[in-house]
């Protein structure tokens, strides 16, 4: 496996790979790796010949008041992950690399960003779709994975590559969790032991709300006050936003239905949690 840090050294790689007639899986990574990350890899390797892995703290998908500066970073750790997960390449750019000075170009995808982490965290999806964009251009995969975690990242992303007829496969792999339930993420290791114990109140809020919509229960504003009661249950825990909309179009729907999308977003002390199901019916 190979670590490289320029744009340059990436595309050389991947059209000696291309000119091979190799398939490239591509799982683009703000680092500090774990088995959510991991299984992205491992699905990559399966589907694809080569994977390449980026691992970059985007810095223009960060608010002025969010955490950039404390990202979790171990790229010895993450190097490790990727080679035992099958990854062949890894592009860990400096930020420099990745942003020329003043760069006048965005990619921003309207409406389906006006809710949820958007609405919560504004710029927050222009950063992620532009540097995804760039990552697309610079690794040309055939296939990128993200994680179903980041519910409303995925759908935004599906739509930024239909609408600009970007000719990559976008696939999305189901959340990884603790034995106890909560969802993996790289800013878990922000949680004190106490903060840990209280942000199991994320899933167990979901599974009561599970445990709701299948024994009949279908009105999405019931649905949302099971969810927000639980978590209020929780002295350390403050919601910032529970929402049921459409998976697709991420739209508040009144009734659930079988592509309805329960996304929460939840303050543990001072570190924000993200968790979501999705109510598929085979
Ligand atoms: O999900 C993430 O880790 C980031 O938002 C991504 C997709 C790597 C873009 O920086």
């Amino acid at each position: 496996m190979k670590l490289v840090h320029t744009i340059k050294e990436v595309r050389t790689q991947v059209k000696e790979w291309k000119k091979q007639g190799l398939t490239v899986g591509f799982v683009p990574t703000m680092g500090f790796l774990h088995e959510g990350h991991e299984s992205l890899i491992k699905k990559a390797v399966e589907e694809n010949d080569k994977v390449v892995v980026s691992i970059f703290v985007n810095p223009i998908q960060f608010g002025p008041n969010e955490d950039l500066e404390k990202y979790p970073r171990d790229l010895d750790k993450d190097s490790k992950l990727c080679q035992g997960a099958g990854a062949e390449l890894i592009f860990n750019p400096e930020p420099a690399e990745m942003y020329v000075n003043h760069a006048a170009t965005f990619v921003e995808v309207e409406e389906l960003t006006n809710g949820l982490c958007g609405e919560k965290r504004p710029g927050h999806f222009r950063g992620v779709c532009t540097v995804v964009s760039k990552l697309f251009n610079i690794v040309n995969p055939d296939r990128a994975y993200f994680g179903e975690k980041d519910a409303q990242q995925l759908a935004v992303i599906k739509k930024m590559v239909n609408d600009l007829n970007l000719d990559i496969e976008i696939i999305g792999c189901p959340i990884i969790r603790e034995e106890d339930g909560l969802a993996k993420s790289s800013r878990n290791t922000y949680l004190s032991a106490e903060e840990r114990e209280a942000a199991l109140v994320l899933s167990r809020a979901l599974n009561k709300a599970k445990e709701h919509l299948f024994s009949g229960e279908k009105d999405a504003s019931k649905i949302k006050e099971v969810i927000t009661s639980e978590i209020n249950t929780e002295k350390l825990a403050k919601i910032d936003y529970v929402e049921i909309v459409d998976s697709e179009i991420l739209k508040p729907v009144n009734s659930m239905d079988s592509s309805s999308l329960i996304a929460i977003a939840v303050y543990i002390g001072k570190t924000r949690l993200i968790d979501n199901f999705t109510w598929r019916i085979s």
